[in-house]
């Protein structure tokens, strides 16, 4: 046991900027429909399971990994297209490569900033001030567009600030998370070229890239100092953990060196190259996910005092008339996790994130927020 004065003692050898910190919060959704996490609904099929199976218990977990990870890269390098003469780097998550991108850059004595819209996903903030980078951040703007209403990027404001702050990196998520729409290409294309004047490296982010119509894989040759940051989370294997990222050969060679050596585990190499062996599978449920979020959109549509904003991933984003608390705990109530974004940026104030489920999940979601709004 250890008393108060010495627990005191003990804690002040922890940076302050961490003690005034709050853990990310990962609320319980037990006996709930999870809508909150942007996961994939559907499991693999029983033949999958079995494979498998068999793939990992013939797994020597008494071995560390071999670091390369070439057959797993090999892998990733087919599937996702990822062009012949770019480098390949991997994550624990994407969470580790953005974390490792904010290490890289950082430089000890040295004022660096990293850039990225607002709202957007909230680890390219935490992970830029856990590693003693500046984080500045530009709202994005509600535009009307021919899908209705998204978030895009305010071109001008975010190439002044890029010009003021000179960032060593700017995010450029690919759908955006949290509001879900793609950014307009000549949008991206302003703000990728205001980068390259001062220097800058650019993440694109395509964390929800399998329900997307357009990735920047294929142009990363154009573009010498893009990145295109990729998971296989929302593809189906959140819970394997494995996050890729794909750039000019000589900058993933550097930026690979602050990887820990062993981040990915067999199990999880082993598990990721055998689903890859089976994609079609989850290029099926994705499909399938978009068009359940197609059926999703329109209900929302319909229902008064509901707005959903454009999306291009596995969730819609949804303003409504009524306070967002009250309708996200009315849905908990009724038994379905929703992400509440109300205190997650002021343009959200009235906002919840509702991730696209099964058919079902998504009837059980409207037949609860019809019975909450009537
Ligand atoms: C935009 C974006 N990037 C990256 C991630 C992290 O994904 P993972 O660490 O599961 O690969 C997320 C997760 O929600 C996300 O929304």
């Amino acid at each position: 046991m250890i008393n108060l004065t010495s627990e005191t003692r003990l804690l002040n050898n922890i940076r302050p900027d961490i003690l005034a910190m709050s853990a990310y919060h990962v609320p319980d959704a037990s006996g709930l429909i999870k809508l909150d996490a942007m996961e994939n609904p559907y499991v693999l099929p029983d033949e999958l399971k079995a494979k498998l199976g068999a793939r990992l218990a013939a797994l020597a977990l008494n071995r560390y990994p071999v670091p390369t990870y070439s057959g797993l890269v090999t892998a990733l390098r087919a599937y996702a297209h990822i062009p012949e003469s770019s480098g390949v780097m991997l994550g624990n998550g994407s969470d580790e490569l953005i974390h490792l991108l904010s290490m890289a850059v950082s430089k000890a004595g040295e004022r660096v900033t990293v850039l990225a819209p607002a709202p957007s996903f909230v680890m390219y903030r935490a992970s830029a001030l856990l590693n003693h980078v500046d984080y500045v951040e530009v709202d994005l703007q509600k535009r009307d567009g021919v899908n209705g209403v998204s978030f895009q990027l305010d071109v001008p404001a975010m190439t002044a600030a890029i010009s003021t702050h000179r960032p060593a990196l700017v995010y450029l998520p690919y759908p955006n998370n949290p509001t879900g729409a793609a950014f307009e290409r000549a949008d991206m294309l302003a703000v990728m070229a205001a980068a390259q004047a001062v220097g800058a490296l650019v993440a694109v982010d395509e964390a929800y890239q399998p329900f997307a119509d357009f990735t920047w894989m294929s142009e990363l040759a154009r573009f010498e100092h893009m990145l295109v940051v990729r998971t296989v989370s929302k593809l189906g294997l959140a819970g394997v953990r494995l996050g890729y990222m794909a750039g000019g050969a000589d900058l993933i060679a550097e930026l690979d060196k602050v990887r820990p050596p062993y981040n990915i585990n067999v199990l999880t190499e082993a598990a990721v190259s055998c689903v890859l062996e089976h994609v079609d599978v989850l290029e099926a449920q994705a499909q399938q996910i978009r068009e359940t979020r197609a059926v999703l959109v329109s209900a929302l549509q319909s229902m008064k005092g509901v707005r959903p904003f454009d999306t291009q991933a596995n969730f819609v984003l949804v303003e409504f008339e009524r306070d967002a608390n009250e309708v996200f705990e009315g849905l908990k109530a009724r038994g379905v996790l929703v992400k509440n974004m109300t205190k997650a940026h002021p343009m959200l104030s009235h906002a919840l994130r509702l991730t696209v489920g099964s058919q079902s999940e998504n009837a059980q979601l409207l037949d609860a927020l019809n019975d909450i709004l009537k």
